[in-house]
């Protein structure tokens, strides 16, 4: 099964997004990923719930939002009633992991943890049973463009098995460096969803569905 393709929007043009979206959307993506930052979990400004909901009558697609905030419970109401379909957070960004899924479940989206380059698989031990996906990121958050951090092949393998042995429908994403090479390793490590921004919008909307077409394996 060739991956599932999240093309990240950080990498569209900001002046054009709606338009962006529906180009990358008709290029055959399968979700939208929409990379929301808050300057203080990381380093960088980029998205809140109004440019989501501004964005949702252009596209049907799940939209997959990742949210690199902290607090994350205060504004999970708002991306919901935006338009996301999937919502997840980083471990780190509070201090109740567990609350913010159930938080996430209660408001009827799908609940994703992301894991950062130097935060364990192990961290998943007692959320495996009640989430939706795991994000894996293989560059640090908050800037498209970073080279691909090699050591999360190991993490995906070992999520993977996590995965297979809770026996539960879980998809397993990963995020920052993904090219048509990245991408490959990533699918033989056990990953299923592959988010690029970089990779996805590189050359404008003609070249969309062969960047897509090649991330997924040709
Ligand atoms: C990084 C974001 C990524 C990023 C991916 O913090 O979560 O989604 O935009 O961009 P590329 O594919 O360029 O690494
Ligand atoms: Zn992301």
């Amino acid at each position: 099964m060739p991956p599932l393709i999240a093309p990240s929007i950080l990498s569209a043009d900001f002046a054009r997004l709606g338009e962006e979206v529906r180009a990358i959307d008709a290029a055959g993506a399968d979700w939208i990923h929409i990379d929301v930052m808050d300057g203080h979990f990381v380093p960088n400004l980029t998205i809140g719930p109004g440019v989501v909901k501004a964005l949702r009558p252009h596209s049907a697609k799940p939209f997959d939002v990742h949210l690199m905030i902290s607090p994350v419970d205060p504004f999970l109401a708002a991306f919901a009633e935006a338009g996301a379909d999937i919502i997840t957070f980083h471990p780190e960004a509070g201090p109740h992991a567990h609350r913010t899924v159930q938080a996430i479940k209660a408001l009827g989206k799908k609940a994703g943890i992301s894991l950062n380059p130097a935060t364990p698989a192990k961290m998943l031990d007692y959320l495996i049973d009640e989430i939706d996906l795991v994000l894996v990121m293989s560059v640090n958050p908050g800037f498209g463009g970073q080279s691909f951090i090699a050591s999360q092949l190991k993490k995906i393998a070992a999520v993977r098995r996590m995965i297979e042995a809770s026996g539960r429908d879980i998809r397993l994403e990963v995020d920052g460096g993904v090219d048509p090479a990245t991408a490959q390793a990533c699918v033989e490590a056990g990953a299923d969803v592959l988010v690029a921004g970089t990779a996805a919008f590189r050359g404008g909307a003609a070249s969309y569905a062969a960047n897509i077409a090649a991330l997924k394996g040709g």
